[in-house]
Parts: C-alpha cells; sequence; structure tokens
C-alpha cells in the first residue's frame, strides 16, 4: 500500500502551498518549548529546592505549574500539531489551504491566547480546573480561534484534488471535533465577573465533566493528531510505505471509540458511582490493545530500513517516540486498573507516566518531524547534523532520568503512604517524612529536565542558523512548488 494516496493527473500540476503559514508555526513551537520546559525545570527546582519560589505570590509553585502545563500544551504541543497539519494536509490534498487569512487569524490568534494565558496564570488568575484552567474570556476566544482553525481545515478538505482521505486526516479530524465539543462542554459556565465564572455542573458531575475533558485532551491533543503526524512524517522520514494500511485504519477506529469512554480513571475510589469507575477501568485497559496497534504500525514501517537508525538521527527520534507511546500505553491501563491506582494515584508515579508520554512521545515526535521539515522548507541542509544527534542523546538520557526519578519516587511515596506498624498505626504518620526521602529523586528529576532542556535550546539554534544559512529565495516562503 502507497505513503499517499493516488492522485489524479489533474493533481499532480503544480500547486501554491502556503509554507510561510508552517514556518511561522515551527517559530512559535521553538519560542514556546522553550518558555514551557524553561518553567518546568523551574518547577522542578522547587521541588527539590523550596527557596527558588522566591516568595513572590507570582513566582509560586502553584501558579507557575499551570503556566507549565498550558505551555507545553497548548503552545509548544499546539503549535507543533498545526505547522504538521498544515503542511501534510497541503500535500495530501493536493491543494493551497482553504484562506490565507483563516489561517493568520488562527496563528496570530492563538499567539494571542498563549500570551494571555502567560500573563493571567502567574497573577493567580483562574478557574481550577486542571488544563482547563483559563478564565472565561480566554475561553472564549479559544473557541473562537478553533472554529477558524476548523473552517480552514475542513474548507481545506473541501477543496481537495485528491479523492481519499489519507488516515493521518482522519486522525486529525478526530482532534479538529473532539476538541471543540470537550473544550465547550467542560467550560460551560455563568460569568459573575470578567475574571470569575461559576461552572454550571456541580459536585461530581463538574468532576466527571472535567475529567471526561482531562482525559480527552490527552487522548485528542496529545495522541490522536500526533498519531496522524507519525502516519505521514515517518514514512516519509525512512522513505517506506506505512507498514500496514488497514491496520492503520482499524487503529484509528478502536483508538477513538475506546479512548472517549476512559475519562473515569482519573477519579477511581471518588463519589463517582462504581459502575461508572469500573466501565473507565474496562475501557482503559482495552485501550491497550489499539494504541500497540499504532506503535507497531509505527516501528514496523522501519523494516527494511533498521539500518537507518544507526546514521539517521531523524529516525532515532522517531523510534524513541514510537517506543515511548509503547511504554505510556501499557502504563497508563496498568494505573487505570483499581489496585494499582491505589498506590499510584497522588503519588509521582503519576507524574512519570505523564512525562513519558510528554517528553518521550510527544516532545520526540515533534523533534522528528521539525527535523525533517526545516531544511526541505528552506530548501537547504541542516546546519549541525552533529547537533541534532547530541539533541537526541541529551533528551532521551534526560527522559530516562527523569521517568525513572519518578517512579521510584511514586513508589516510594505510595508504599510509605500505606506501610502499617505491628499495631496496626501508620507507621509515617507525618506527611514530610515522605517528602524527606523524595529529596534525592526531585534532585534527579532536575538534572534530566535541564538535560531535556538543554537539547531544546541546540535545536533552536541548530534551526535558525540552518534558516539562516538558507538560500534567499527560499527564505521568501512562496511560492514553493508541489513534490
Ligand atoms: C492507553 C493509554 C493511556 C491510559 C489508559 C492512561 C491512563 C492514565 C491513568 C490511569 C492516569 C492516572 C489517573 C490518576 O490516578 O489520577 C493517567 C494520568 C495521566 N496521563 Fe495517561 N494514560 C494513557 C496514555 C497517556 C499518554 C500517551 C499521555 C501523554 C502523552 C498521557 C498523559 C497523562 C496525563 C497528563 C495524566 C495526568 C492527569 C492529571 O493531571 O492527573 N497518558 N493516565
Ligand atoms: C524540560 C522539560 C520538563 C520539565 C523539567 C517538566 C517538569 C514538570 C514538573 C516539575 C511538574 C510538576 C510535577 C508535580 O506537580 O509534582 C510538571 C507537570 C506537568 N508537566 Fe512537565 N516538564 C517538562 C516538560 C513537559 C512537556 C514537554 C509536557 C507536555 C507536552 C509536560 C506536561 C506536564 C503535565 C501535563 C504536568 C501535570 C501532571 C499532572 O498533573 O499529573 N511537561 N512538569
Amino acid at each position: 500500500m502507497s505513503v499517499e494516496p493516488q492522485t489524479t493527473a489533474a493533481a499532480m500540476s503544480a500547486v501554491d502551498y502556503d509554507d510561510a503559514i508552517v514556518k511561522k508555526f515551527i517559530f512559535a513551537t521553538l519560542l514556546f518549548g522553550v518558555v514551557g520546559m524553561l518553567v518546568g525545570v523551574i518547577l522542578a527546582l522547587q521541588l527539590a529546592w523550596w527557596p527558588a519560589n522566591l516568595g513572590l505570590e507570582w513566582t509560586t509553585f502553584g501558579r507557575l505549574r499551570p503556566l507549565h502545563t498550558n505551555a507545553v500544551i497548548f503552545a509548544f504541543t499546539g503549535n507543533f500539531i498545526f505547522a504538521g497539519v498544515y503542511y501534510s494536509i497541503q500535500r495530501l490534498l493536493k491543494t493551497r489551504l482553504f484562506n490565507d487569512v483563516l489561517s493568520n487569524i488562527h496563528f496570530w490568534g492563538w499567539q494571542l491566547i498563549i500570551v494571555s494565558a502567560a500573563v493571567s496564570l502567574p497573577m493567580g488568575w483562574t478557574q481550577g480546573k486542571e488544563y482547563a484552567e483559563l478564565i472565561w474570556p480566554i475561553d472564549l476566544s479559544i473557541a473562537v480561534i478553533w472554529v477558524v482553525f476548523a473552517i480552514n481545515f475542513f474548507g481545506t478538505i473541501a477543496v481537495r484534488k485528491v479523492k481519499h482521505l489519507y488516515v493521518a486526516i482522519w486522525f486529525y479530524m478526530s482532534m479538529v471535533i473532539t476538541i471543540a465539543v470537550l473544550h465547550i462542554f467542560n467550560n460551560l459556565s455563568m460569568p459573575a465577573t470578567i475574571l470569575r465564572s461559576y461552572p454550571i455542573y456541580a459536585g461530581m458531575t463538574d468532576a466527571l465533566v472535567q475529567w471526561w475533558y482531562g482525559h480527552n485532551a490527552v487522548g485528542f491533543l496529545l495522541t490522536t493528531p500526533i498519531l496522524g503526524l507519525m502516519y505521514y512524517f515517518l514514512p516519509k522520514s525512512v522513505e517506506r510505505p506505512v507498514f500496514s494500511y488497514r491496520l492503520s485504519i482499524i487503529h484509528f477506529w478502536a483508538l477513538i471509540f475506546l479512548y472517549i469512554w476512559a475519562g473515569p480513571h482519573h477519579l477511581l475510589y471518588s463519589a463517582l458511582p462504581d459502575w461508572s469507575q469500573t466501565l473507565g477501568m474496562i475501557f482503559s485497559v482495552m485501550l491497550i490493545a489499539p494504541s500497540w496497534g499504532g506503535m507497531l504500525n509505527g516501528l514496523l514501517t522501519l523494516r527494511g530500513a533498521w539500518d537507518r537508525l544507526r546514521t539517521d538521527p531523524i529516525v532515532k527520534f522517531w523510534v524513541v517516540a514510537v517506543t515511548f507511546y509503547g511504554m505510556s500505553t501499557f502504563e497508563g491501563p496498568m494505573m487505570a486498573i483499581r489496585a494499582v491506582n491505589s498506590l499510584s494515584h497522588y503519588t509521582d508515579w503519576t507524574i512519570g507516566h505523564v512525562h513519558s508520554g510528554a517528553l518521550g512521545w510527544v516532545g520526540m515526535a515533534a523533534f522528528a518531524m521539525i527535523y525533517w521539515l526545516v531544511p526541505r522548507l528552506w530548501k537547504t541542509t541542516i546546519h549541525s547534523p552533529a547537533a541534532v544527534t547530541l539533541h537526541f542523546w541529551i533528551a532521551t538520557i534526560g527522559i530516562v532520568l527523569y521517568v525513572v526519578a519518578m517512579w521510584s519516587s511514586g513508589i516510594t511515596q505510595g508504599l510509605m503512604w500505606r506501610a502499617i506498624d505491628d499495631a496496626g498505626q501508620l507507621q509515617y504518620p507525618i506527611f514530610m517524612d515522605t517528602v524527606l526521602e523524595l529529596m534525592p529523586f526531585y534532585a534527579i528529576r532536575l538534572i534530566g529536565g535541564t538535560m531535556y532542556l538543554t537539547g531544546m535550546l541546540m535545536a533552536c539554534w541548530n534551526i535558525l542558523m540552518t534558516v539562516r544559512g538558507a538560500p534567499a529565495s527560499a527564505a521568501a516562503a512562496r511560492p514553493a512548488t508541489a513534490k
């Protein structure tokens, strides 16, 4: 099965692709990657050494933490996804993006939302819902800009020159639709002042809607669009067709069907009805199947090209990304089992799981895509291939240090909290006893995180040098012709 769908004769003629918008989203990804990860490193430092809170209300852990999560999820990952989606749908559909004005409103609107988040969160203006902290006026702007994106996306599909919709586009579509639904329903609230609003849901219903949103934000922002990008950019990078197109279709439908029901695994042992918790647990465990189908489809695309793993750093990034996808989608279902969750919940094990997905899967896929795209967009070669390889190793070792430290810390924490002495009393009733035990792990996480950030900075340097050294004709974004 071919990597891309067959094209008609008309479609084969040169198309004036809009690559300027892709370039803008790449720059924004790099900028906000640095900001978001720098804040992550500051948080890691604060947990290892509390004076780093600086005694200022704006820089306390509680305010910087949502700044980190919003920056890495919506700014770094969001911009990376938009860059990849806009580049690939034009090629897959052999047409220019639907409307240049909409593309630019999407870009600038999204960056404005990010800047508002960067101001409002340290000020402490928040709705208090994880990953949905932003106050209602910003939420409204997100809804508007997302609709602009959706019109541009579906408009491009409508004016396509190729009938078949390659599987990557199905993955993107699931993101465009689901994120809109999740965002709108989770943020339905009654504004009281410009900074404050009250959710229309109460109590457990509010919690359930919030984690239906929270889990599917992971599913439809940190997972499905990136799988779509994997199905486009991984075969391109290894110059091989995707291992099984049929498997990719099964992967898609099974994944989106199962994901949407798994949210209650965030509310195990809560007041949520038991049947609903069990439903969440069962759907989470079933998720292993499509997730691993996707992982194998990615890895097996390399069959016959494994030798490139030794020489091509982009292939290295992909292999680590897909492997971490497999690891975190095995770990997640395990953590969704009630008995395991009773140990892992509230502990650093969750943080380890999050970052094996975030740094391993999301981050490494982003770097693989960007290193492949930049030389093509600017019609040049990468400034320093050696620095790409070095980045790969620094980042990979950084992830291992981060994740292993958090697993060790989480399991230590969980076991200490539940330890009972001979008299049936809690063995460690003083919370601080457990915290002190975790300090070495926090130091190791800080080292791992700093390494990962260093890799990110190296990528910025390498890409800026590549762009600066590009031929002048390529620096002007248009016209880029079909290939
Ligand atoms: C089959 C796939 C997956 C399943 C079933 C799953 C399951 C879980 C479970 C059970 C938790 C802990 C909930 C708790 O105790 O509060 C969790 C947390 C989390 N997972 Fe996953 N996971 C999966 C894949 C992923 C991937 C690939 C990523 C990232 C790219 C990810 C990101 C997160 C995040 C951000 C949290 C923390 C949520 C919070 O703030 O509490 N997960 N996941
Ligand atoms: C240099 C890289 C990074 C460092 C040092 C870092 C560090 C941290 C720290 C210290 C926390 C708070 C943990 C706690 O509350 O105990 C955190 C939370 C989090 N980070 Fe990162 N991070 C990095 C990159 C990323 C990236 C790239 C993503 C996503 C794409 C990400 C997603 C998250 C999420 C979702 C949480 C909240 C987890 C939860 O509530 O369970 N991080 N990070």
